[in-house]
């Protein structure tokens, strides 16, 4: 103790060679404070200053440090003409290896608690017995701690300063650990940074902030670190904020999300692009993001295009055929968005691009799908107007033979009446004067003019019949109410079979074209009756009813067979001319035909709207 103090007080000043450490004074003896540093020198000025003072005082000092601080820390005291030899010979000063210490109670990679009491508590329990003085004070340097904290073994560094701060109740000491500040570069040191410093009673600020003199200065220097401090938090949660927003660009699946730089080369490279667009990121950073595009859009220049555009309007949208690494292509949604820095200078772009082949597919399907039912649609639209049109034209063409079989009826009825029957006429009167002759009379040739005269008459008869019933004068010279009976009267004559006839009282003149249809329809069906029923009686009724004329001819025959019935009167069948000419004429004048027919009887309804006037004339 002597030589340190005799050291400690030599010719050297004091103040200039020995600054005392104010802490070693005012501090409580158990302190455990710690120490950041990023400078050598100011750090072993501080060391220096700690042992120094408790040597000075008569305390001792424990260093376990590295060999390099060892030695800088004896060759300081030297120069400050402190015995580092003769204090460590004393067992005033011990000097420790901070590796070789460790390697004592270290198992397992973790400090062990009892290795830990047994090797350093017995270091400060043999300098007290040594000192013979149970109450000496020991101002204890480690730097173990920062060994393990720079060999990554942080949880380890944090549970050693527990020890220490353990060991400092049952052996009290004045503990002062070291750390150097570039071990906590990394943002994520900053919570143990945190655990560490609350293992301590107090943190000894850097060189630079405790040589400050003035009050003034002092506070200016707080507030600068307060600022400081401030700006460094911001920048961390940015930096968070900024990692948990990339952990999140990441992770997102099914958009490839990247960035480019000003030129366009991809500088950043999501899970969703490598899965979209099959490079991996190291495939693919550093090279220009116009590899996305098909031949003909680099040829038409898109890619540089694009992020004209981007930079123009500040964002760029697209929809379009895009590339894969295999070459395979997919219809992209593409927003390029251009990234300025503060000064407006373009920085990049980045570029989200979406899958939507699927959705682009569905829809052409659809829009494929309207097309073709649309042509569908139109096709069928076209043929039922060609139906139209070539029915319309038929019905023209079968009005118009119609009307020329009725006008060729007329001619033929007219000829026959008018040059036959005339000639027949004068035929049978020059036979009566032959016939009254003096010079025929008795004789054979009388006889046979007789016969002649005979004939002439009954052709006569015959041919008027003919021609009235190939156009009937006083059907329209006197309508249906004279005409049908006329022709009933004769049909039964010819036919034999006796009709039954009735006609509405009020029953009165239609048009032209509707009585020649009714009379025609009544002619076919007695006809029918005639020929095909074997009915000896038929009904014939005519009314007109509510604007509709109708004729009912009812026979009491065999009945139409069921396979000539279920025809339509349209199709080409065993359907014969007459029923088809009877429907065709109806439909010419608006009307229409309804025929039921059993194994009792036929029944033919024409139904005809009367007050519509056709623009047919027969
Ligand atoms: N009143 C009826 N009684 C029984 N069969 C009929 C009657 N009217 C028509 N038919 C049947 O319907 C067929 C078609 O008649 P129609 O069209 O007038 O042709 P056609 O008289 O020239 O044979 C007839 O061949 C006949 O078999
Ligand atoms: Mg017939």
């Amino acid at each position: 103790v002597d030589s340190v103090k005799s050291i400690a007080s030599g010719p050297s000043s004091e103040h200039s060679a020995f600054a005392p450490d104010p802490k070693w004074f005012e501090t409580e003896h158990e302190t455990h404070v710690v120490q950041f540093y990023s400078d050598d020198i100011p750090f072993l000025d501080g060391l220096v200053r700690y042992i120094g003072t408790a040597l000075r005082v008569g305390d001792a000092g424990l260093v376990i440090a590295t060999q390099a601080h060892r030695d800088e820390f004896a060759r300081r005291m030297q120069a400050r003409d402190v015995d580092v030899t003769a204090a460590v010979a004393q067992g005033s000063l011990v000097l420790l290896d901070a590796r070789e210490s460790l390697a004592k109670f270290m198992v397992d990679g973790r400090p062990d608690e009892s290795k830990f009491v047994c090797e350093i508590g017995g270091v400060l329990d043999s300098i007290r017995a040594g000192a013979g003085n149970p109450q000496l004070r020991i101002a204890a340097f480690g730097e173990m701690v920062a060994l393990l904290w720079l060999d990554g073994k942080r949880d380890a560094a944090i549970e050693l300063e527990q020890l220490w701060n353990n060991l400092a109740k049952t052996h009290s000491f004045a503990l002062r650990c070291a750390y150097p500040l570039n071990g906590f570069r990394h943002q994520s040191d900053s919570d143990p940074f945190m655990k560490i410093c609350a293992e301590h009673s107090g943190v000894i600020p850097g060189e630079s902030y405790t040589k400050e003199q003035t009050e003034k200065d002092r506070l200016r220097t707080i507030a600068y670190l307060q600022q400081k401090a401030e700006a460094l938090e911001a920048e961390i949660s940015l930096r968070h904020s900024e990692e948990k927003f990339r952990l999140l660009v990441d992770s997102v699946q099914d958009y490839a999300i990247f960035m480019l730089d000003a030129e366009g080369n991809v500088n950043s490279w999501n899970t969703g692009a490598a899965r979209l667009k099959g490079y991996k990121a190291s495939e693919i950073i550093g090279k220009h993001f116009s590899c996305f595009y098909p031949e003909l859009d680099l040829r038409a220049g898109k890619p540089a295009w694009e992020l004209e555009e981007a930079t123009r309007v500040g964002r760029f949208e697209d929809e379009g055929w895009r590339l894969r690494k295999d070459g395979t292509r997919f219809w992209a949604n593409v927003v390029i968005t251009v990234l300025r820095d503060k000064n407006g200078q373009v920085t990049g772009f980045s570029k989200v691009t979406r899958d939507i082949t699927e959705r682009m597919e569905a829809h052409e399907a659809l829009k494929k799908t309207n097309q073709e039912l649309k042509n569908e649609v139109d096709q069928r639209r076209e043929a039922e107007r060609k139906l139209h049109d070539s029915e319309k034209s038929l019905r023209q063409l079968s009005g118009r033979l119609l009307r020329m079989q009725e006008d060729e009826r007329r001619r033929i009825g007219r000829e026959l009446h008018d040059s036959v029957g005339q000639y027949l006429a004068a035929l049978k009167m020059a036979l009566d004067s032959a016939q009254s002759d003096q010079a025929v009379q008795g004789t054979n040739a009388r006889q046979q003019l007789v016969e002649c005269v005979h004939l002439a008459e009954q052709s006569i008869k015959d041919l008027r019949t003919i021609a009235y019933l190939l156009y009937p004068p006083m059907l329209e010279e006197m309508g249906l109410r004279s005409a049908i009976p006329w022709y009933l009267e004769g049909f039964s004559k010819r036919s034999g079979i006796q009709i039954d006839f009735d006609i509405s009282p009020d029953f009165g003149r239609l048009s032209r074209d509707v009585e020649l249809v009714i009379f025609r329809v009544l002619q076919e069906s007695l006809t029918n009756v005639h020929r095909h029923s074997g009915s000896s009686i038929a009904c014939v009724r005519v009314i007109v009813e509510e604007g509709y004329a109708r004729l009912e001819v009812t026979d009491y025959g065999k009945g139409i067979a069921s396979d000539v019935l279920s025809q339509g009167a349209d199709a080409v069948g065993s359907l014969g001319v007459g029923i088809r000419s009877m429907v065709e004429r109806l439909q010419q004048v608006g009307g229409k035909l309804e025929i039921s027919s059993n194994r009792h009887g036929t029944k033919m309804l024409a139904t005809i709207p009367c007050n519509v006037s056709s623009s047919l004339s027969f």
